[in-house]
């Protein structure tokens, strides 16, 4: 460690520490200063970081940020590669983040795939360390990202997201990494000439030179959402039928590569109250509670890729629910995240009011699944007919990552921050996290397709 360094680990050390008191106007003043401080050790260091110029030219140098790269270098040379012949076993999703002065894996200001809310950089976020994580597998090595690889193995193909906006947070993700490998940005275009927004049903792009599609398509219960029956009372405007699926999933049903997910929609305000109840059959159950009619529609979604795709054609993925980080209170109270510019490192359970019961009941039934698959061990699935799903089980990785959201920075170029009080602690700048999922899909996307 640097002498320099020192000062830097005791002031975040007592940040850190102040933290766990109630925020007074003392401690506030004094994280203030201290993140001051660090920006300024940065722009100092850094010193193209100057106008924060979003084509920074970083890689001068790996002897920064000391106090938090972790790396044990003789340790990772003796990692298997997880393509390698004995890489089959390692659990992807275990592992460290780990600063890395070659990430990020693209710019946002050169993609033109991405939603204005998850331009954080451009919409004025100040820092860009949510950048610089990689990653890494504690007992393998991930594949570096390979657009052009990636491409000509989805040749021919289509790649389909279906899910919440998180779900197209990641998409979009992958637009800009796939992109990025591709010279002519012109042979990139939606097939029905629209743009990309949050408010279309679906968007499909098309990868003219590769012959490929990569999808997203808008379902954020999976399950089917549709009129309630005709002699319901007037207070259902809409009903979940927990026993269906999205009308889209004839869509979805034959892609080659199909990345579902759902959680952020589950709750009391984006279901009942807003009017929109459950179903079973032909019966509405006025008084079940969100937990069970999640259970029930992942249920369904479990039966419906066992008997409805072919396992054959179509890898599917189920993408665990991506934790928020609404530090003091949820999205309608002003929780907020806008002060994080470090993961915490190291831990996966310090999720600030998170109520993980979601994720639980996912997580109990794709792990008692006969037909599902959590990380690689994916040897016994075809051949015997039997549909694996593979869980991209982000959790916990995501879990550490308070830092990437785009809290204050989603409003657009010149717009400036939103008002502290309605901070977006839930989806993602890119480039951020979600790359790193879509790096771990590809890596297991490269596995299956070796198989
Ligand atoms: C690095 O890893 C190697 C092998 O696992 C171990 O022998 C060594 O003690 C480690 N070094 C440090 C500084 O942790
Ligand atoms: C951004 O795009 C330009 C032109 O397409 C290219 O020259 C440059 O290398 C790109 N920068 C990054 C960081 O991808
Ligand atoms: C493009 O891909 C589709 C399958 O997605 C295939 O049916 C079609 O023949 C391909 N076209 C060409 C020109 O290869
Ligand atoms: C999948 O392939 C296996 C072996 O080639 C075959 O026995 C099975 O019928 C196929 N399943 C479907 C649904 O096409
Ligand atoms: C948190 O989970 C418990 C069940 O584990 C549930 O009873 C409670 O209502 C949940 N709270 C919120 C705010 O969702
Ligand atoms: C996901 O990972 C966590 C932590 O490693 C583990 O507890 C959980 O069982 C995993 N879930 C699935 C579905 O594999
Ligand atoms: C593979 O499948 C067979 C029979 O379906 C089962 O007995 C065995 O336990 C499975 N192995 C693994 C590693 O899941």
């Amino acid at each position: 460690m640097t002498l320099d360094a020192m000062p830097m680990f005791e002031a975040l050390r007592r940040i850190k520490r102040l933290r766990l008191f109630e925020p007074s106007m003392g401690v506030l003043g004094f994280s203030a200063v201290a993140v001051f401080v660090i920006l300024l050790f940065f722009c100092l260091d850094y010193r193209d970081f100057a106008g924060r110029s979003l084509g920074i030219s970083w890689g001068r140098s790996q002897r920064r940020l000391p106090w938090v790269v972790q790396i044990n270098g003789s340790e990772q040379e003796h990692r298997v590669e997880f393509l390698g012949e004995n890489g089959g076993d390692c659990d992807l999703f275990a592992g460290n983040w780990v600063w890395d002065e070659n990430y990020p894996l693209y710019q946002s200001n050169n993609c033109s795939f991405l939603d204005q809310g998850f331009r954080c950089s451009e919409n004025g976020r100040p820092d860009l360390f949510y950048t610089k994580w990689r990653w890494q597998p504690r007992d393998c090595n991930l594949p570096r990202f390979d657009a052009t690889v990636m491409l000509e193995k989805l040749r021919n193909k289509r790649l389909v997201f279906a899910g919440d906006s998180i779900g197209r947070n990641q998409w979009e993700s992958l637009l800009c990494m796939l992109s990025s490998g591709v010279a002519n940005k012109e042979s990139i275009y939606e097939v029905n000439g629209n743009p990309i927004t949050k408010h279309k049903g679906f968007l499909v792009f098309r990868f003219k030179d590769y012959n490929c599609t990569v999808e997203y398509y808008r379902a954020p219960f999976l399950v089917l959402q549709s009129r309630p029956p005709a002699a319901a009372p007037k207070k259902i405007r809409t009903t979940l039928k927990l026993e269906a699926m999205d009308w889209n999933s004839l869509k979805w049903r034959d892609a080659d590569v199909l990345i579902l997910n759902t959680g952020h929609w589950w709750n009391y305000d984006k279901t009942i109250r807003g009017g929109c109840y459950f179903q079973q059959g032909s019966e509405i159950k006025f008084d079940m509670r969100v937990e069970e009619a999640f259970e029930r529609s992942i249920k369904t979604v479990l039966k419906w890729v066992q008997e409805a795709v072919n396992p054959n054609k179509t890898q599917v993925f189920f993408r665990s629910f991506a934790p928020v980080h609404f530090r003091g209170g949820d999205w309608k109270k002003g929780g907020n995240c806008h002060l994080e510019t470090l993961p915490e490192l190291g831990s996966t359970s310090l999720v600030p009011n998170d109520n993980w019961s979601l994720y639980r009941i996912a997580n109990a039934l794709l792990s008692s699944s006969p037909y599902s698959s959590s990380a690689s061990t994916n040897t016994n699935t075809s051949g015997n007919g039997i549909m694996k799903l593979k869980v991209l089980n982000i959790t916990h990785m995501t879990g550490q990552r308070k830092d990437g959201h785009s809290s204050l920075y989603y409003l657009g170029p010149g717009v400036g921050p939103t008002p502290p009080r309605r901070q977006d602690c839930s989806h993602w700048c890119l480039p951020g996290v979600p790359d790193a999922w879509n790096e771990l899909l590809f890596a297991l996307f490269l596995k299956h397709e070796a198989s």
